[in-house]
């Protein structure tokens, strides 16, 4: 469909409310532990991504996005959810330190009728995660049908800081589709997805005052990277990455996110008048307008907010017990080492508690093209955090320097980075983001054995 861009007004997305709020012990460690319980029915809905035409999706809980969880650090949320979909479905916490049989693993799909109910124990430091359909096979299709969602986790170290709040601190759900003439939501190539999406509609505008927000950036596309940039080339301040705060803030005019990829930013608004507005674009643009999306600034407002130049403490890093190396290719298929996933082969066996450096290849040349896919990849660990240590043997910039979950691998380039197997022994996944190469077989099973 042909849309004029800037027709609607962005969705906040609002956070969901918990059916139910308990405080229990812990056998484990005697101590209160609070718990909020979700529940979401997956279904389809129809939605208005492009303005005047109404598209089929799949949500959870009618949303889309799907509703939004806000969590705290050490209090556990509950989340049952119940599959009123045609097709087996799973969801996987995206940068969530969660055990085994919660984390929504490739194979762990319940079908029509069916539902599972997942513990998130939110043992990890405040960040912007996100929560996503995993099924084996499906997960690309079934996440570009709207099967996704924002997760955010919150701690006393993020809150103490004086960092945009409340109305001021936006989570921006971006992704690519295509919306055929009748409306309809059809699953494409990315060459063929003309249409980018901020929280569910299609180019929107958002009314924001002159001063600080600070902007939480998703790239929920199935199989592209993006590139944000403000079409005044004005610089944002980069605060976060995958798994939370950076150490210091870092001053950037351009950020790019490959599928699955976050960072936060702070952008501030007081440099324009009001009445002005200015667009988001995505420099990375393939035949689509590169606009993503319009912010005008309407009104003055006080701001006390400010960015501090130390915004966390990290830890050092332990020195590593072992190396492994992972080759990703795409031709004839998307594999691993030269493999496809097979759920009963155990890929990678590591330690709880163990510090590994991995190695990561995209040997396809930059020159190499499968008609119309991307030969560029990523690597996401399932439960493990990591750091990017170098790329192609050079350190990373400031703003790739945080905790990750996901790193891009572009065609021909090599990236190094330190993994830290903690929190839960059992089997997990490590696999690309871009989903139409996981769903083909571009992931691996890691089982961490306990101490
Ligand atoms: Cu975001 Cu294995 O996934």
């Amino acid at each position: 469909a042909k849309a004029a861009p800037f027709a609607h007004a962005m969705p906040v997305l609002g956070a969901m409310k918990p059916a139910a709020s308990h405080s229990g012990r812990s056998p484990r460690s005697g101590r209160t532990v609070m718990t909020d319980v979700y529940s979401m029915r997956q279904h389809k809905a129809r939605v208005e991504i492009v303005k005047g035409l109404k598209s089929t999706v799949f949500t959870y809980a009618g949303c889309f996005p799907g509703p939004m969880i806000k969590a705290n650090r050490g209090h556990e949320v509950v989340l049952e959810h119940h599959n009123e979909l045609d097709n087996p479905t799973c969801t996987h916490l995206h940068g969530g330190r969660v055990p085994s049989k919660y984390d929504g693993l490739p194979m762990d799909v319940v079908g029509k009728g069916g539902h599972y109910t997942y513990r998130y124990p939110n043992k990890q430091r405040a960040a912007s995660l996100w929560y996503h359909d995993h099924s084996h096979g499906t997960e690309a299709e079934n996440v570009y049908m709207g099967l996704y969602g924002v997760y955010l986790i919150s701690d006393e170290e993020e809150r103490r800081l004086p960092l945009p709040k409340g109305q001021y601190d936006l989570p921006l759900v971006i992704r690519d589709a295509r919306i055929e003439a009748d409306g309809k939501l059809s699953f494409a190539r990315p060459i063929d997805c003309p249409h980018m999406l901020v929280n569910g509609k299609e180019r929107p505008y958002f009314k924001v005052a002159a001063r600080k927000y600070r902007l939480r950036l998703y790239n929920v596309s199935i199989n592209r990277n993006i590139k944000l940039r403000f079409a005044d080339g004005a610089e944002f301040v980069q605060i976060a990455t995958d798994c939370g705060l950076l150490e210091g803030p870092v001053v950037r005019d351009e950020i790019e996110l490959v599928g699955a990829e976050r960072a936060e930013i702070i952008v501030d608004f007081s440099r324009y008048r009001v009445g002005s507005s200015i667009v988001l674009e995505n420099t990375a643009a393939l035949k689509e307008r590169p606009e993503i999306m319009r912010f005008d600034i309407v009104r003055e407002a006080k701001d006390r907010s400010r960015i501090p130049d130390r915004l966390a403490e990290f830890p050092s890093l332990p020195k590593p017990s072992r190396e492994r190396e992972f080759i990703m290719t795409s031709d004839p298929t998307f594999l691993i080492n030269g493999k496809s996933y097979d759920p009963k082969r155990v890929d990678v066996e590591t330690t709880l508690g163990s510090h590994e450096l991995w190695r990561i290849k995209n040997i396809d040349s930059p020159g190499h093209h499968k008609p119309g896919y991307f030969i560029h990849h990523s690597f996401h660990t399932h439960l493990a955090q990591f750091r990017v240590i170098h790329r192609n043997e050079s350190p990373v910039g400031p703003g790739e320097a945080g905790w990750k979950d996901t790193v891009s691998v572009p065609p021909g380039e090599s990236v190094c980075i330190a993994v830290s197997w903690s929190g839960y022994a059992g089997e997990y996944v490590y696999h690309c983001h871009h989903l139409g190469h996981s769903s083909a077989g571009q992931m691996g099973r890691v089982d961490v054995k306990p101490r």
